[in-house]
C-alpha cells in the first residue's frame, strides 16, 4: 500500500507557483493577487480563509482578506463583489461558502466575474467544464487529479466511482475524470446496493461527509481510495474513509489529515496565477 503524501505534492505545486510568480513580477512589474471573502464566524471557514490568505503570501500574490459581519447584506455583499470584479489588482476572488441563509449563494456566485473565478463554481464555469474546455475548475476536484497523477495512476479505462454529488467535489470530480477517459459513476444517498457498486471501483472518491462511511467491505482489492471527508468528531478531523482496514486492501489510499486538503489550496492559489496570467 502506498500512502499518498498530499502534503508533500502540495509543497512543491507551490513551490513551483512561487518560482513562477517570483519569475512574472520581475518580466512584469506586477503580481498576482487574490481576493477571499469570508461572511460572518463560522470557525473552519474563518480557519481555511486565514489559511488561504497566509499561503497567498508565501508564494508571493497579495491578498485581500474581507471579512464581513454575518449580518451582512446581500446587496452589500453584491456590491463588495463589484468592486472586486472591476479592481484589477484583483485577479481572484473565493467567496468562502456556506453563506449565511439569508444570502442566496447562486445569486452571489453568478456575480463573480467568471475570469476571476478561481473556485470554479460560477453557472460559465461549470458549463465550460462539462464541456471540457474550463480554464479554471474547482480546487479540491483538480487537486485529487494532481494526486493521481503525481503518484502516475492511470486514469483512462478504469471504473472510477464517486461517492457524492456536491457542486463543490462530486460533480466536478466527476467531470474531471471523465475528461481523462475513466468509466465514471456517481452514487448518492439513493443509490441501490451501494457496496455493488463500489467493490467494481478501481478508483474510489470519497465525499459524502460522513465520518467513516467507507468500510473494508466497500472496497475492491488493490483499488485506489480518496477520502475527501472532513469530519469534527470530538475536535478530532475524521475522513469519509475507515482508513486501517480500507488501507489493508487498498493500493493507494489518502490518509486524513494530510491528503487531499493541503491540494485545495495549491490548486486554489495556481488557478490564481492562471486567472493573471490571462490579464498580462
Ligand atoms: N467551502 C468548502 N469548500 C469550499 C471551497 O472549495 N471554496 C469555497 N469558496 N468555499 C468552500
Amino acid at each position: 500500500m502506498v500512502l499518498i503524501n498530499g502534503k508533500t505534492v502540495s509543497a512543491e505545486i507551490r513551490n513551483r507557483l512561487m518560482q513562477e510568480t517570483a519569475e512574472l513580477k520581475n518580466k512584469t512589474g506586477r503580481m498576482p493577487g487574490l481576493a477571499t471573502v469570508l461572511v460572518g464566524e463560522d470557525p473552519a471557514s474563518a480557519v481555511y480563509v486565514r489559511n488561504k490568505n497566509k499561503i497567498c503570501g508565501e508564494v508571493g500574490f497579495q491578498s485581500f482578506g474581507q471579512n464581513l459581519p454575518a449580518e451582512t447584506s446581500e446587496a452589500q455583499l453584491l456590491n463588495l463583489i463589484k468592486q472586486l470584479n472591476e479592481n484589477e489588482e484583483v485577479n481572484g476572488i473565493l467567496v468562502q461558502l456556506p453563506l449565511p441563509d439569508h444570502i442566496d449563494e447562486e445569486k452571489v456566485l453568478l456575480s463573480i466575474d467568471p475570469e476571476k473565478d478561481v473556485d470554479g463554481f460560477h453557472p460559465i464555469n461549470v458549463g465550460k467544464l462539462a464541456i471540457g474546455n474550463a480554464l479554471l475548475t474547482p480546487c479540491t476536484p483538480t487537486g485529487i487529479i494532481a494526486l493521481l497523477d503525481y503518484y502516475e495512476i492511470e486514469i483512462a479505462g478504469k471504473h472510477a466511482v464517486v461517492l457524492g454529488r456536491s457542486n463543490i467535489v462530486g460533480k466536478p470530480v466527476a467531470h474531471l475524470l471523465l475528461q481523462r477517459h475513466a468509466t465514471v459513476t456517481i452514487c448518492h444517498s439513493k443509490t441501490k446496493n451501494l457496496k455493488e457498486v463500489t467493490r467494481q471501483a478501481d478508483i474510489l472518491i470519497a465525499a459524502v461527509g460522513r465520518p467513516h462511511f467507507v468500510g473494508s467491505e466497500m472496497v475492491k482489492e488493490g483499488a485506489v481510495v480518496i477520502d475527501v471527508g472532513i469530519n469534527r468528531v470530538e475536535g478530532k478531523l475524521i475522513g469519509d474513509v475507515e482508513f486501517d482496514p480500507v488501507a489493508e486492501k487498498a493500493a493507494f489510499i489518502t490518509p486524513v489529515p494530510g491528503g487531499v486538503g493541503p491540494m485545495t489550496i495549491a490548486l486554489l492559489m495556481e488557478n490564481t496565477l492562471k486567472a493573471f496570467k490571462t490579464t498580462l
